[in-house]
């Protein structure tokens, strides 16, 4: 048999790993195993390489994913539904593992439902996926920002500035939380509790009369302010799955602070710098162990299901579910994290 992989969505930590192990317990079932390229336009076109595990045996160590990826949707194309049928067919692939966030793995549900022998892997460095503890990539992400931000208080405790990080993670608050604490932010603004600009430059007032000049800022891209409920966008342009660009918001934070409390401040946005890098332990074990178990759910003709974390064990469950909820900031963590301003 031939199974098929494809990576979908915007990249992150941990996805050669899933790609090495799939492969590896593909060869063990005797299966051959082909990459498609560039997500869903891959099947749209039928762009592939053959996989070896020979080829691609230390992968896991890397960021990125060896098969490239897009954000297309099939189902915005003409007949586009209809061409990824009919090559899944010419290739032969008696099953497809679909590894991405909510709109790859929101894809794959709906060509199940036309009878595509399709399983799901998981993967966001935004965490947000409700029916997995965990996905990988936001462990690497999470270290990758917090790395900068002990840069960053470094430098603005030299010079008395105020410094303000911006952090992806679209409209869940994981990565600047867990990066936030992880740093010992000052204050950590997520979108999950809207910030009131006067609180925050009260806050940095009272800090300063305190002795304590320099503070460090982290903001989720997806943060809103208090009775505007809007999240600031970099364009108006929307891609194939309707997502706007979230950014700005660290900048307009910036503007408002210094007119209220004057003084040195500093924006940076870590934008995709904290999305490339190598995987960190916890994500290489996940992805190892998620492309080993969705192999077997081919074996098991597990189709229409994915592969999630509960606790320590990796559990299958329906893709149509992975895909109905954002998981937003867990609310014990949220406390946590607010425990921790000062
Ligand atoms: O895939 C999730 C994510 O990294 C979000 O955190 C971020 O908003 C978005 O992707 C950025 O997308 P792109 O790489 O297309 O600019």
């Amino acid at each position: 048999m031939k199974i098929g992989l494809l990576t979908g969505g915007g990249d992150c930590a941990g996805l050669n790993a899933v790609i090495r192990a799939a492969v590896k317990r593909a060869e063990e079932y005797g299966w051959e195993a082909v990459g498609i390229r560039y997500g869903w336009k891959g099947l749209l076109e039928l762009d592939y390489i053959d996989l070896s595990f020979k080829n691609i045996s230390n992968i896991h160590k890397w960021g990125g994913t060896i098969l490239k990826t897009t954000r297309t949707n099939p189902f915005n194309y003409p007949e586009g539904p209809e061409k990824v049928m009919n090559n899944v067919e010419k290739l032969g692939l008696g099953g497809l593992i679909a590894i991405g966030g909510d709109d790859t793995l929101g894809a794959a549900a709906r060509f199940y439902k036309m009878g595509l022998k399709v399983v799901g892997v998981p993967k966001t460095m935004d965490n947000d996926l409700s029916v997995t503890d965990y996905t990988f990539g936001f462990d690497s992400a999470v270290n990758e920002a917090m790395y900068a931000l002990d840069n960053l208080l470094q430098t603005g405790e030299s010079h008395d500035r105020v410094m303000i990080a911006e952090v992806m993670g679209r409209n869940a608050g994981w990565v600047a939380a867990y990066a936030g604490i992880a740093a010992g932010a000052n204050l950590t603004l997520v979108p999950e509790e809207p910030f009131d600009i006067e609180d925050i430059a009260y806050f940095i007032k009272k800090r300063r009369l305190k002795g304590d000049k320099a503070a460090l800022i982290v903001v989720s891209e997806g943060a809103i302010l208090k009775n505007v409920s809007k999240t600031f966008t970099r364009d108006g342009k929307v891609d194939d799955f309707g997502h706007v660009k979230l950014g700005g918001v660290g900048q307009f934070l910036a503007e408002e602070l210094e007119k209220r409390i004057g003084g040195e401040i500093r924006i940076t946005s870590l934008g995709h710098t904290i999305r490339g890098g190598q995987p960190t332990a916890f994500d290489r074990v996940l992805s190892s162990r998620f492309g080993l178990a969705a192999v077997d759910l081919i074996k098991e003709e597990k189709f229409g299901m994915m592969v999630a974390l509960k606790g320590t064990q990796i559990v299958s469950v329906s893709i149509d579910e992975s895909t109905s909820k954002t998981k937003t900031l867990d609310p014990a963590i949220l406390s946590a994290l607010k425990e921790l301003f000062y």
